[in-house]
């Protein structure tokens, strides 16, 4: 049975150091072998640092994909679902390789996010850096908690693991997007607070959920609680941190999933609303810079399939 990548399903942590890499010509070679390394490294680390709760995840680009293993590809990977409506939009910016270090110390993730940087530096432009943290108890920027509806405990692995029955050779793995948001907190703050209640259909202080009919339908949680056909909810698992210095701050939003529907029937929701143009309101304040799809294989796949293949 293949062993999934533990930052995945993990709890959050204080700190996040998100690393975003495009592989240079002719270096797929090397950049397969790096890779396959990676996790043995990381587990040093996590050891020597034990309190830190150093946990890691390891990505591949949708459009990097058949460079990278062009013998099989994950069933369903495909490139990031750009949209846009008015002002409402969902970028893409496609890159190669996404790298997720996250701990309770942050020396630990700048000392492993250097490691990584020396070992893949001459064979990479790195993209992207965003340094996140943990915002009081859990809470984006905004001020409201997030993470709250997440699956919780065992549940995590169903909804972000790839089974064995849907995909053998990518079992454990998990379709990772991620968005880069950054929220326009002046206008924010010019909200009163029950105004900014109905545009989550949440409480803030308390971080209680409105009752079903007292929900606005732009709410951020009625656009996003989603049921399929057979009255099942779509789920994902979201993993995002804030981040931000006193320039521009926001949130890192990072989705794991066995598929990458969810994600993408979620986003739509969230842009184009529903039937009646009740779009997600949430998005006049916050607005998505970038937006790329990858898959997170599993372990068992980076350490053994990986270096034998290659
Ligand atoms: C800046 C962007 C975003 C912010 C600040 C944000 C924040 C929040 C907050 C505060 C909640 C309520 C508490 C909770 O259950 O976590 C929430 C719920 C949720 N969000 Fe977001 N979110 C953002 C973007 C997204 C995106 C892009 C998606 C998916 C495409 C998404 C999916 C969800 C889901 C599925 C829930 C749970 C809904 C429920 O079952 O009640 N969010 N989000």
């Amino acid at each position: 049975m293949a062993r999934e990548q533990f930052g995945i399903c993990a709890e959050p942590n204080l700190h996040g150091f998100y690393l975003l890499f495009n592989v240079l010509d002719d270096k797929n070679t090397y950049i397969r072998t790096a890779l396959s390394r990676l996790p043995a490294l990381f587990d040093d680390y996590a050891d020597q640092f034990s309190e830190a709760n150093l946990t890691t995840v390891i990505a591949i680009g949708a459009n990097y994909w058949d460079e990278f293993y062009p013998k099989a590809r994950p069933a369903s990977l495909k490139t990031f679902p750009e949209m846009h409506n008015d002002d409402s939009i969902a970028p893409s910016s496609n890159v190669d390789i996404y790298i997720e270090i996250r701990s309770d110390r942050f020396d630990v993730n700048h000392i492993v996010s250097s490691k990584v940087c020396q070992l893949l530096a001459d064979s990479v432009e790195l993209v992207e850096q965003v340094q996140a943290f943990r915002f009081l108890d859990g809470r984006d920027l905004t001020g409201f908690v997030d993470g709250t509806e997440n699956p919780q405990g065992m549940h995590r692995r169903e909804v972000a693991l790839v089974k064995t029955e849907d995909d053998a050779l990518f079992s454990r793995g998990s379709y990772l997007h991620i968005q880069r948001y950054q929220h326009n907190l002046t206008l924010w703050r010019s909200l009163k607070e029950k105004e900014q209640e109905d545009i989550f259909g949440r409480t803030k202080v308390d971080n209680i959920e409105y009752e079903s009919e007292k929900k606005p339908l732009t709410a951020h949680t009625k656009r996003t609680s989603l049921k399929d056909e057979q009255g099942n909810s779509i789920e994902i698992l979201r993993q995002s941190m804030p981040y931000g210095d006193m320039k521009q701050q926001g949130l890192f939003f990072v989705s794991y999933c066995q598929s990458p529907e969810p994600f993408e029937i979620m986003l739509k929701s969230m842009i184009f609303g529903d039937e009646h143009g009740h779009v997600d309101h949430l998005l006049k304040y916050t607005q998505a810079e970038t937006g790329a799809a990858f898959f997170a294989p599993s372990l068992t796949f980076l350490t053994e399939t990986l270096p034998d293949q290659a």
